[in-house]
């Protein structure tokens, strides 16, 4: 055994130092985005990464060139000249002006602190968006107002022919007030859903940028289909709809370049005409109505007609701008095969995909033209075994389909998506499980980070955090994704951002979503519930929902270290903070509202006051000081200094104001929960002398709940950070690895595959919490994801060095697992970290990127530990002398003997 361990290790050894290859320069990106069309940042930057088999490589000079490659002439518009520096993300562009509709590519060569080579990249390109509105000549058409009382949706048309020329270039511009479906000559156009996404559509509207050169032919017919979407469609709650608009419309531009340098246009104008067809109804949280017998397969072909055909008619514009999309599109990602067909007690028939996800089905059907099947989507069988729905609350979640008689049609929802592991089908045709399949839909962003270990349900907890996200970064951050909310609720969001940011890469999708908060954000400074928001402008300031305002741009700044995206910010985090500032007083936070410590835990026959309820006032006095703190931070980063200064007086005036009005002189807080001590503590609110009695506190807390947690949205994501940093790891191990409810393993261990809204949805009885509130899907508790990165993983960053320039690798090595593997991809590539202990030894391997460095830090008992030294290959073990170790680029084995 002895010796097989060894063999293993010696060969893991020489993969690590295996033969070195040269270096070379990959993942090439403008605006963190690979090959983007249709940009409309007029100082868009570079960012690429680095890959070398060799330890402490750095970069060490770089130097880009941009060129158009118009009548395949290259001409040089920029060359950046070789400039001596280790940068290699947020490079901008520093060129003549960049013009509407044009192409550009690029490269970048390196050099590097190895040797005397230059390292060139692979060509990128990206391509540039409408700049100015009067690039627009393409008009918002729509149906006609007689015809859109029933909102069935317009399918719009029109021909045009092109010259017998070579085509350059041929971008579609596109976009909708509503959302659209987009076709030319029968050929959907791009692999985009739900587009154009959500934003405060009053202030300003995406639109996409779409190369259609292929599609093109000499006769072409283009199609644009609409649904209402978030614009129009009902969005909250009673009746509440149209809150963008009650007009549908689309605008595009075809923009065509032909090899010999001349162009033209196709626009959307009232010479457009409309139909109606297959998409006869279709509501966010409703479905969609599809009569497949209406299905027009020609609609977007040259030379169709049909004798119902209206003119559209023109729309006159609102007051929104039109932007480019910034973030990663809405795609088709995952998809299922029906794991299990149920019958029902009361005899449905429902199938299992055995994931709870959020996209549509998509499926074929045997039956007669005119028959109708009808499909509707669940999370959950209740405890009898019943198809439930009653959490869902006012939304149907129910798509009908009219057949055509086609058996291979394939069936699919446009304008909706549906939160649902289980699908319950009334059809009177035999269903047959394999013509159906569950597609995830979700925003298309890289995931970063993995995450197993020796203990399974980890493991599981791991996906169903990833698979809480995915359900709900659906071009907003929402609370859940089934029933009438889907919401961009604000804490939510920052309650589980820095999970999200180390399972995906979340820069540009909430870049995006920040600008919508600032916009949305009221002039007195206070920070609605939702965001976009449209609950109206009372809906505001809650205490912790608003300051995601501050949270989320600080804390991405700390991700991903672009002080563009923090200083764009800056203005909306001083404003929310001056908010709170003007309501204070004696620098007591009196603010109105706030939802508290939001589905605390509550037992339900409480007679000795179990409930874990914290002052509400606290609770917002702890957030005005995290608020203040962040600005202070982020005004020293962005060299407002004497802004932070101010600031920096103002925190003290907070924190002293929380010691005199929730704290005993022993360092007791007014409320007894472990919110109140977990706020109190990570926020550093409890003078020095008497943080050891507050942990103390907060440990008997939890002990005396048998070792379970009781915190709600607000004091859950730093529960276990604040035990592992006081010392107390091996409390946060207990908490993680609990299994009995109040716990995060709790929902594991009753079959959950996504994190749940409430500790106990399914409570210990097989019975449901209350539907009102009850959804399966539901990502705040899945906050402590990022404490399972922080501690087990140990990566964790440098505040002095944002974005992972220079970060820490600080692994705690709990006796509870064998083995802990995962890896984050930085902006700069892969920090990897893996582990494994046994009765003998524990060897450590890590992997950093190159262009970065780390700090090391190996607990205690330093002496024990060795590393592996690639003396010309010849592997050695020497051993540690330090329990910091500075390691630059590469990979490395640590071994300790126990
Ligand atoms: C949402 C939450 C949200 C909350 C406000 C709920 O309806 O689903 O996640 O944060 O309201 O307390």
């Amino acid at each position: 055994m002895i010796k097989r361990t060894a063999l293993l290790l010696v060969l893991m050894l020489i993969s690590v130092f295996g033969i070195a290859q040269s270096a070379y320069v990959k993942d090439l990106k403008i605006n963190q985005l690979s090959n983007p069309l249709g940009l409309d940042d007029v100082k868009p930057h570079f960012s690429w990464k680095i890959e070398s088999s060799k330890q402490s490589v750095e970069q060490t000079q770089y130097q880009i060139k941009v060129w158009t490659e118009n009548t395949n002439q290259k001409i040089i518009l920029w060359d950046s000249g070789k400039v001596n520096s280790s940068n290699s993300v947020y490079i901008p562009y520093q060129g003549p002006p960049l013009e509407s509709n044009q192409t550009y590519h690029w490269n970048v060569e390196i050099q590097l602190n190895q040797d005397a080579k230059t390292y060139p990249s692979d060509y990128a390109f990206w391509s540039m968006g409408l700049l100015s509105p009067s690039d627009w000549n393409a008009e918002w058409i729509g149906p006609s107002k007689e015809d859109d009382i029933e909102r069935k949706s317009p399918y719009l048309r029109t021909d045009f022919k092109l010259k017998k020329k070579t085509i350059a270039q041929a971008y579609l511009h596109i976009t909708a007030k509503g959302m659209y479906e987009a076709y030319l000559n029968g050929e959907r156009i791009g692999d985009h859903y739900l587009s154009p996404g959500w934003t405060s559509y009053k202030e300003r509207i995406p639109y996409q940028t779409f190369d259609v050169k292929e599609l093109l032919k000499e006769q072409n017919g283009i199609g644009i289909v609409l649904g209402s979407g978030w614009y129009r469609g009902y969005l909250a709650w009673g009746d509440a709809n149209d809150h963008y608009g009650s007009e549908i419309a689309t605008k595009a531009q075809l923009m065509i370049t032909y090899t010999d340098g001349t162009s033209e246009q196709i626009t959307t104008n009232p010479s457009w005409t409309y139909t109606h067809g297959a998409i006869v109804d279709s509501e966010i949280y409703n479905g969609e109505l599809f009569d497949a017998q209406k299905n027009q397969k020609e609609w977007s072909n040259f030379g169709f007609s049909v004798s119902n055909s209206r003119k559209a008619v023109q729309i006159t514009p609102g007051t929104e701008r039109l932007i480019a999309s910034r973030n990663e599109p809405i795609r088709k990602q995952e998809s299922f095969e029906v794991i299990e067909k149920v019958k029902t007690p009361s005899g449905d028939t429902v199938f299992d995909f055995g994931q709870n996800l959020v996209g549509w089905i998509e499926f074929k059907h045997q039956g007669k033209a005119g028959d109708t099947i009808r499909l509707y989507h669940a999370e959950i069988l209740d405890k009898e075994g019943e198809f439930y729905t009653e959490n869902l609350r006012a939304a149907k979640q129910m798509n009908t389909y009219i057949l055509n008689g086609d058996p291979n049609f394939i069936y699919r929802p446009h304008f909706t998506f549906q939160g649902f592991r289980y699908l319950k089908i009334e059809s009177s045709n035999e269903v047959n499980p394999s013509d159906f399949k569950a597609v995830a839909l979700y925003s298309d962003m890289l995931q970063t980070g993995t995450l197993e270990t020796s203990n399974s349900l980890i493991n599981k907890l791991q996906q169903n955090i990833q698979w809480g996200q995915k359900g709900n970064f659906l071009d907003v951050p929402t609370d859940c994704p089934q029933r009438d909310e889907r919401l961009g609720w604000t804490g939510d969001a920052q309650a589980f951002f820095n999970t999200a940011a180390f399972n995906f890469d979340v820069k540009n999708f909430f870049d995006k979503w920040l600008i919508d908060l600032s916009i949305d954000q009221r002039e007195d400074g206070s920070v609605p519930f939702v965001v976009p928001n449209v609950l109206g402008k009372d809906a505001m300031g809650s205490a912790g929902w608003a300051d995601a305002a501050t949270i989320i741009p600080w804390n991405a700044y700390l991700y991903y270290g672009d002080k563009t995206s923090l200083s764009k910010q800056y203005p909306s985090m001083k404003r929310w903070v001056s908010y709170m500032q003007n309501l204070a007083k004696d620098g007591i936070y009196k603010g109105g509202f706030h939802f508290g410590d939001w589905l605390f835990y509550r037992p339900n026959d409480d007679n000795d006051g179990r409930s874990a309820v914290t002052n509400k006032e606290l609770i917002a006095q702890c957030f005005y000081a995290y608020s203040t703190e962040i600005l202070m931070k982020a005004a020293s980063e962005l060299g407002h200094q004497e802004e932070s200064k101010a600031y920096q007086d103002q925190l003290s005036q907070i924190k002293a104001a929380f010691v005199s009005e929730f704290m005993t002189p022993n360092g007791r807080l007014i409320s007894e929960t472990q919110t109140a001590y977990v706020l109190a503590l990570h926020f550093n609110l409890i003078p020095e002398t008497l943080i050891p009695r507050a942990v103390d506190r907060l440990v008997e807390n939890i002990k005396s709940y048998g070792n379970h947690l009781t915190t709600g949205f607000l004091g859950t994501p730093y529960l276990c950070h604040v035990l592992s940093e006081n010392g107390r790891a091996d409390v946060a191990i207990d908490l993680l690895l609990q299994k009995s409810y109040p716990s995060w393993l709790y929902p594991v261990t009753q079959g959950a595959t996504t994190i749940w809204e409430r500790w106990d949805g399914l409570k210990p009885d097989g019975t449901t919490q209350t539907p009102s509130m009850n959804s399966y899907n539901h990502y705040a508790y899945g906050a402590i994801g990022e404490w399972m990165y922080r501690q087990l993983l140990g990566i964790q960053i440098d505040e002095k060095h944002a974005g992972f320039k220079h970060f820490f690798l600080k692994p705690i090595f709990p006796k509870e697992f064998d083995e802990v593997k995962g890896s984050y991809e930085s902006l700069y590539g892969k920090i990897g970290v893996h582990w494994k202990q046994n009765d003998d030894n524990l060897t450590l391997s890590v992997e950093i990127p190159a262009n970065t460095s780390a700090t090391l830090e190996l607990p205690n008992e330093v002496g024990t530990w060795s590393k592996a030294i690639d003396n010309n290959r010849n592997l050695k073990f020497t051993s540690v002398t330090q329990n910091q170790q500075q390691l630059g680029s590469g990979k490395y084995v640590f071994r300790k003997e126990k």
